[in-house]
C-alpha cells in the first residue's frame, strides 16, 4: 500500500523484517528525488505543525542534507551535542538490554550510540512520521544493524501497551504543539513495560544567570515556537497525570537550558 508518493520519495508499507535479517524497515525508502521534488506532496500524511513549522528542517531532501551534519547539530545545542547525547544513552542503563524504542530521529549519531551501547541480543526500534528522516537514517546504519526503523507518529505509536524496557525521546518535545506532546509522553508511557525506563532530554529554562537566556529566547520563539514551552515547566510536568512512577529523577546540563529526564515505571 502506499503511504505517500509522487515527490520522488517512494515510500511502500513492506512487511516488518525481523532480526534475523538484520536492520529491518518496515517502510521501504527509495531516494529518487530530484532537486525539483514537490516538498508539498512529500508532506502528505505529515503532521501540520511539521508541515508548517519544520518543513525545511526535516521534510524538504536539501534541508535534510543541509542539517545532517555533525557541526551543524553541535553548533544549535552549542556544542553540547556528545555530552547530551551520551548522557541520554547512559541513562538508558548500560549495556542497555531487552528492547528500546527512539521516537523521532535525529540528525548525527544518536542512533549509532545507542546500537554501540546495546548488549548482545538487544534490539533497537526507530520511528519517525516523516519518511525522508527514516530514509537518510536508514543509509547510515550498516546493514547487520540491530535495529527496525518504522513510520509512526509519535502522538499514536501503534505499538501494544508494555512493549518496550526503554524509551528515548532526545529533543522531540521542544518541537511539538501542547497537546500533541502530551499525547507523545503518554504514549511513550503506555509502551513502556512496569519497571521499563524512560529517558527524556530536551529543553528547559536556563538559569537567570545564563548569558543565553535573553539571547535565545526570541530565537526560539521565532525558529522553534513550541520550544518556549519547556521553559515554563518542567519535562516532568508533561507525564500523563495519573503516572505514579517508581523513579522520577531530572538533571540539568549547560546551565539549566537542557535537562534529563529518567523515570521508571
Ligand atoms: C527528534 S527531533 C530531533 C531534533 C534534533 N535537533 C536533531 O538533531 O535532529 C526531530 C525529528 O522528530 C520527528 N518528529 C517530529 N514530530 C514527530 C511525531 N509526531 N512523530 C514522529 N516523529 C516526529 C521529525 O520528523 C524529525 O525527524
Amino acid at each position: 500500500m502506499a503511504a505517500a508518493s509522487g515527490n520522488g520519495i517512494d515510500v511502500h508499507q513492506a512487511p516488518v523484517v525481523g532480526p534475523a535479517l538484520g536492520c529491518g524497515m518496515d517502510i521501504a525508502v527509495t531516494q529518487s528525488a530530484t532537486e525539483e521534488t514537490d516538498a508539498a506532496d512529500a508532506a502528505a500524511d505529515i503532521p501540520e505543525y511539521l508541515r508548517q513549522v519544520y518543513w525545511w528542517a526535516y521534510i524538504h531532501p536539501r534541508g535534510v542534507r543541509l542539517f545532517d551534519r555533525r557541526w551543524v547539530t553541535n553548533l544549535i545545542l552549542w556544542g553540547n551535542f556528545v555530552r547530551l547525547r551520551d548522557a541520554a544513552v547512559a541513562a538508558l542503563g548500560l549495556p542497555i538490554a531487552g528492547r528500546t524504542l527512539q521516537v523521532a530521529c535525529v540528525y548525527g549519531d544518536f542512533t549509532q550510540a545507542l546500537l554501540r551501547a546495546m548488549a548482545p541480543g538487544a534490539w533497537l526500534d526507530v520511528v519517525d512520521v516523516v519518511p525522508a528522516q527514516l530514509g537518510n537514517l536508514a543509509q547510515k546504519l550498516p546493514a547487520d544493524a540491530a535495529a527496525t526503523l518504522r513510520r509512526r507518529d509519535a502522538a499514536d505509536l501503534g505499538f501494544a501497551s508494555g512493549s518496550f524496557d526503554q524509551v528515548v525521546l532526545f529533543f522531540l518535545l521542544h518541537e511539538q504543539p501542547a497537546s500533541v506532546r502530551a499525547r507523545s509522553v503518554a504514549e511513550a508511557w503506555r509502551v513502556l513495560r512496569p519497571g521499563g525506563r524512560l529517558v527524556v532530554m530536551d529543553y528547559h529554562c536556563p538559569a537567570w544567570w545564563h548569558p543565553l537566556r535573553h539571547l535565545l529566547a526570541p530565537v526560539l520563539r521565532r525558529l522553534e515556537p513550541f520550544a518556549l514551552d519547556l521553559w515554563g515547566r518542567e519535562l516532568a510536568a508533561w507525564l500523563p497525570p495519573d503516572t505514579a512512577p517508581t523513579h522520577c529523577a531530572a538533571r540539568g546540563f549547560f546551565g539549566g537550558l537542557y535537562q534529563l529526564l529518567v523515570v521508571t515505571r
